[in-house]
């Protein structure tokens, strides 16, 4: 078993060497977290040309899709055609999400090669996103690690609510703790912590991040920061300050979870890149074509884009 429960003194200098690293990893959730929220249809068409254009500008991990119920989320139906019909280029991780063996199996049979399970850190929250406790969820995985192993699948976890449950309120640390060894123990190489409703701010953060980087190996947790209260940004920010290096991201902040009433997308890909590059991060993306991808899919949808950065540079273009 993978435990990255570490001593104190190890995980205090595995984690001052994750601050010295001066590149960030950018994992790309609009064609999945995005998307799976959209009341119109999309065509399959559309999201292929998305997740090509966002590979175009340098995204390495792209979070393609979803092998979920349909009835739970009609938006996801045709992952498997999505999957098929991209061109996937050694440079770049496609990857999905799995909330079962039903969907780890249909992943597999279209040659995904990287999941994610997704857990929550509050009750109410997992039982109305996966209908079930959070310790049946840990029991529904099991055997998903086992034919992921099997198949040489990589497998990152998700834990929802970091901050607060739509459903159950305030989300103390300990429930973070406990459900993110919960999936380290099971094998995931990551784990990315969601503040799924958004209402998290800079300085909570913090605390908490803090209070994680305490027990785990930071190099090991991604963040997953949505915009609801307009704090993403900002918590991106407090994120790479205390020495996290992988970030979830949102192409034009699309999306939100349709289990989590009211929540908005997550923070814009464009502005997270741009934030970095003011910190001197590496992101590896160009964002001239990640702004012409965020107004791809923003015409697409028929609506403004939600990165402030990407409204820019979008029309300065077209004033060019
Ligand atoms: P259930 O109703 O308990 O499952 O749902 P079931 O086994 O009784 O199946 C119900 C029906 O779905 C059956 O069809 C199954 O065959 C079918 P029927 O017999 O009625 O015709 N089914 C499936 N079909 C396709 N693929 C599958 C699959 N599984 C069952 N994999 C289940 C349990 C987990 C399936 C359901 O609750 C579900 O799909 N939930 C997913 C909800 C979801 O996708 N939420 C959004 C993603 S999470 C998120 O956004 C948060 C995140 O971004 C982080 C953050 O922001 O915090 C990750
Ligand atoms: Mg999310």
């Amino acid at each position: 078993m993978n435990n990255p429960l570490m001593n104190s003194v190890s995980a205090n200098d595995s984690n001052a060497a994750n601050r010295d690293n001066d590149s960030v990893t950018i994992v790309e959730v609009g064609p999945r977290d995005g998307l799976q929220n959209e009341k119109q249809s999309i065509s399959v068409e559309t999201k292929v040309s998305l997740i090509e254009q966002l590979a175009d500008a340098g995204l390495s991990v792209i979070e393609s899709g979803s092998f979920v119920s349909p009835k739970w989320v009609p938006q996801m139906a045709a992952s498997d055609e999505v999957f098929r019909q991209i061109n996937r280029r050694k440079s770049v991780r496609y990857t999905a999400l799995t909330p079962n063996m039903r969907g780890l199996e249909s992943a597999i049979a279209c040659g995904v090669e990287e999941v994610a399970i997704f857990g929550a850190a509050s009750e109410a929250f997992s039982q109305k996103n996966i209908n079930c406790s959070v310790d049946e969820s840990i029991e529904r995985f099991k055997p998903m690690m086992a034919l992921a192993k099997e198949h040489g699948i990589s497998v990152r976890g998700y834990v929802s609510c970091i901050f607060a449950c739509p459903y159950d309120g305030i989300v103390s640390a300990a429930q973070v703790s406990s459900i993110t060894q919960k999936l380290f123990d099971l094998g995931c190489y990551e784990v990315s912590l969601g503040d799924t409703t958004g209402v998290g701010t800079a300085p909570e953060t913090k605390t908490l991040l803090r209070q994680l980087g305490a027990q785990f190996d930071i190099s090991k947790l991604a963040l997953h920061f949505h915009d609801t209260f307009g704090q993403a940004v900002a918590n991106t920010y407090a994120g790479l300050e205390e020495g996290y290096r992988v970030f979830d991201a949102s192409i034009a902040g699309l999306g939100g979870c349709p289990y989590a009433k009211g929540a908005t997308g997550n923070v814009a890909t464009e502005d997270v890149v741009y934030l970095m590059r003011g910190a001197g991060m590496k992101t590896g993306i160009d964002l001239e074509k990640l702004a012409q991808a965020g107004s791809f899919i923003s015409k697409s949808l028929g609506r403004p884009s939600q990165s402030h950065v990407g409204s820019v540079l979008a029309s300065r273009a077209q004033s060019e």
